[in-house]
Order: structure tokens, then sequence, then C-alpha cells
């Protein structure tokens, strides 16, 4: 039997041993995509071939930890109903064999390529890193033809996560990195024909322009054209906490500006991050044939008390996002989950309209753990306006400080932490609770929170209150899959 072999048939055996304990978890998420047993991170290779969406994962099967990763895989047509397909890679190679780490899929001559990070550790625990292509026709087996970029001069061996994309008639690859004076950075080459790769510097960061004191990696850069502008979205590591900025142990944001593929420079303007919750770390885009730049991320943080989560127990840990279109709205990029996503909805909408005078409310037949709230047209007279899911979270928007927050129960001690953002109005929610987690879309995306969330699995309820008048008007649908 070959490596590649061995290490299937043990991945696929640990799905069997464990699938009845992962599918007892109460926490288990009805409608996203999780592991089907051990860690799932980083979305990668999202591409739509042929009609279908294809999304691989980071995934470490033997273990809810980190390790020799493997790619694991999802297909769709709509982006709602997903099957689980065979695993695309393993680490079975040399110069992948502690981990086939992140990357992205292009197709060229109607094949998928995907590009990824062969990661190999010695016994002293000393890095290499080697961009590796693999080659597919269906999306579903993978030719492997082994590493195609090594490290360039000036960079440690943190330099992973190759994004790939054609421009002009030429192929382009951005590389999270960091620089040997332990900057973070992004690295750019150039090829012709996706095999021979040149290097042509440092796109951002690095210790030079608006992110020259921008932290000591950059992982998961990508980088697209939206709307008339170039947006370069990756995940810094090394930030310090700014007020309300940079809570979580790790980022993911982007800048915007402008790109030159002749000369591979790129102008830009000063970070933002891209959700404002707890969980929101490594994501990817693609564009689909409808011309929408869709993004995926990993509903985590690493290192972030990954090894606390309740799910543990039941053999499982993480899940990915929502999908997510993107669109440049005055200064900022929104997130707003795409329209397929109406396919959830069960039959039977509940409308309410609302008034709250300084009291707590339940409104009749709005409570559920797999739930789409929207709340539109909302008013709020001075004082506050919070809306509280059973014992696990809250969402709170002070009218007169122009604060929003999310508060959580946290699951490491079960005291309540919460993120916030300063909002100059906040006229309608968007929600979406799947039994742990909460997507919430503001103003139609000009915000988001992203957060997993362990309210008591007896409890159901959703309860408003307001601290003077508040006004909107609220639907909900009761979610399933399929
Ligand atoms: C981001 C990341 C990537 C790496 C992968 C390994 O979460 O650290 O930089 O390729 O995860 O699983």
């Amino acid at each position: 039997m070959t490596r590649d072999e061995q290490l299937r048939q043990a991945a696929y055996a640990e799905m069997d041993e464990h699938k009845e304990i992962v599918e007892r978890d109460p926490y288990r998420l009805r409608y996203h995509l999780m592991p089907p047993v051990g860690l799932l991170n980083d979305p990668n290779g999202f591409i739509q071939s042929r009609g279908v969406y294809h999304l691989y994962y980071q995934w470490m099967p033997f273990k809810t930890g980190h390790g020799a990763k493997f790619w694991g895989h999802y297909s769709s047509t709509d982006l709602v109903d997903w099957t689980h397909e065979e695993i695309a890679l393993t680490p079975s190679e040399w110069y992948e064999k502690n981990g086939c780490y992140s990357g992205s899929a292009i197709e060229h001559d109607g094949n998928i390529h995907v590009f990824y990070t062969g990661n190999v550790k010695d016994e002293e625990g000393n890095r290499e890193t080697y961009q590796c292509l693999a080659v597919s026709e269906d999306g579903v087996t993978f030719d492997k033809k082994g590493p195609v970029v090594h490290l360039p001069v000036g960079f440690t061996a943190h330099f992973r996560d190759p994004k790939v994309w054609k421009q002009d008639g030429t192929y382009y690859m951005v590389v999270g990195a960091q620089t040997t004076d332990l900057k973070g950075a992004v690295a750019i080459f150039r090829s012709e024909n996706l095999a021979d790769w040149t290097y042509s510097g440092i796109l951002a960061g690095g210790g030079r322009g608006k992110l020259a004191d921008f932290g000591y990696m950059f992982e998961c850069p990508d980088l697209f054209p939206l709307d008339g502008e170039d947006v370069l979205i990756f995940s810094p590591q090394g930030l310090e906490a700014e007020g309300m900025k940079y809570r979580n142990v790790y980022q993911a944001g982007y800048v915007k500006g402008s790109f030159d593929p002749e000369s591979t420079a790129f102008e830009h303007g000063d970070f933002e991050e891209l959700d404002r919750g707890f969980d929101f770390y490594a994501p990817q885009t693609t564009l689909d044939d409808k011309g929408r730049r869709i993004l995926y991320g990993w509903m985590s943080v690493p290192d972030q008390n990954e090894q606390n989560h309740p799910t543990i127990e039941y053999k499982w840990l993480h899940t990915m996002t929502l999908p997510r279109e993107l669109k440049v709205v005055g200064d900022k990029v929104w997130q707003i989950p795409v329209g397929e996503l109406t396919a959830l909805r069960a039959e039977g909408v509940v409308e309410h309209r609302v008034t709250l005078m300084r009291e707590n409310k339940e409104l009749e037949g709005v409570r559920g753990k797999t739930v789409e709230l929207q709340l539109d047209d909302i008013r709020i007279e001075n004082g506050w306006l919070d809306l509280t899911i059973s014992d696990g979270a809250r969402l709170l928007y002070h009218q007169s400080d122009k604060v929003f927050t999310f508060e959580r129960k946290s699951y490491v001690d079960g005291t309540v932490e919460k993120r916030q953002c300063t909002l100059n109005e906040l006229k309608s929610m968007q929600i979406f609770i799947d039994t742990s987690s909460i997507e919430i879309f503001i103003n139609g995306g000009e915000e988001t929170f992203t957060s997993r969330f362990y309210p008591s699995p007896n409890l159901d309820r959703i309860s408003f209150s307001a601290s003077k008048k508040a006004e909107f008007r609220l639907k909900k649908w009761s979610l399933k899959r399929g």
C-alpha cells in the first residue's frame, strides 16, 4: 500500500469509528460545513468549475488539534447543499510530510490546478516550506506535481498559503510571509505557464509603507479586483489590541488600493478588520460565473482557546462561515450573505411589528436553535436595544454611544466577554443562528459579527428589550438543511 493509501484508509477509519458520537453532539451545526471528524481550519482551493463549487478545507482527521493537515473536500451546485467528497490531498510525500497546508485553485485547460504549501519539519522542529502544484480533471482525484516555488532569499520558512490568479494573460501568486527581520509580508510571483514562477518582490508589508510595523507574519493573502478597486485580504499575526480593534489573538482583514500588474506595485490604504466577532480567520474568495466575489472564512482563530470548545468531547472541532458576497460600499468592503441561503428557510415566516417601551419581550413564534432573523426599520429613541439568545449571547446597540456590542458566555470560564464596534446608526440586522454559531450582518453587510457560542442545549428562547422606546419590523424563519 502506498503512503497515500495508508493515510486515506486511516482517515476513513477515524470517520467511521466516530461518526455516531460526532452526530450526537447537541452543538453540531445544521447548515454549516464542518469536519466529519477531527479539526477543520482554513477554506482552501475555493473555485467554481463547470458549474460546481468546490470548497476544500484544512483537515486533521486524527485529533481535534493541529498537525499534518489533509485537504478535505466539499462540492455543491448551489452553495447550500454540499456533498462531502473523497479526500483531495494527504500529506504523503517528502515535501509535504508535515501537512498539505493552505492554498488555492485555478482552472487551466479544463483542469483544476491547486497550489498549496508543503510543510516539512525535522526532529529539531526546523521548518521547510514548498509551494506545490497538483492537477485534477474532476476536482476529486489529484495528480501531485511537487514543489514549483522554493523559498526566496529574505524570508523565514514561515512562507505559505499561495493564492493564484490570471490577469492580462499572466499568472500571479501571492504568498503569506515573514521577512528575516520578522515582519509580516505578502510576497508576489509571476508565471507564464503555472509551472515556472519568478519572484517579483514584496507586495505589501515587510517593513515598508502603511503596513511597515504590522505584526510578524501575514497568513492567507488573497488579492482581487472588486468594484473598480483592488482588495488584498490577509490574516496578520502579532498586532496589539487598540481600543475596540484587534481584540482576537490574530486578525483577518484587508487593505484597498490599486495594483499594477506590470510592476506588481500595490498602493493601498489602511488595514480594516473584516469581521468584529470572536471567530473569523483565514478567509478566501473566488469569482463565480455570476460575477460575484464570494468569501468563506474559518469560524475560529488559531491559538485562541481552541482546546476548550465543548465539541471536543464529541471528537470534532470548528466550522466554516456561511458564504458571503463582497461589495465595496463607500470606503469599506461589505459582506452580504449570498441570496441562495434563502433556500434554507422552512415554510412559514413569522412576522411582527414590534414596539418596546422600557420592557423585555418574547415574541409569539420567535424562538429556536436554527433560525434566521431579519430586523428592519429599526428606530431607537435614545437608550439601547438588546436581543438576548437564551443564556448564550446578547446583541446590544447603544444609540447615544453609537456602539454595537456582541456578548457571549465564555466557553472557557462562563464569564461574559464582548466584542464591539462603533456604528453611526443601526438600521437593520440579519442574524443566522445555528445551534452554536451566530453570524450577524448589520445594515445589509456594513459590519459583521461571527462567533461560536454555547447556550444550554435545552434552551431556545430569544428575547428583546429596550431601555426607552425602540421599534422594528421582524421576520423569523426556521432554517433546515436541504
Ligand atoms: C492559517 C494557517 C495557514 C496554514 C494552515 C495550516 O490558519 O496557519 O497559514 O497554511 O493554517 O493548517
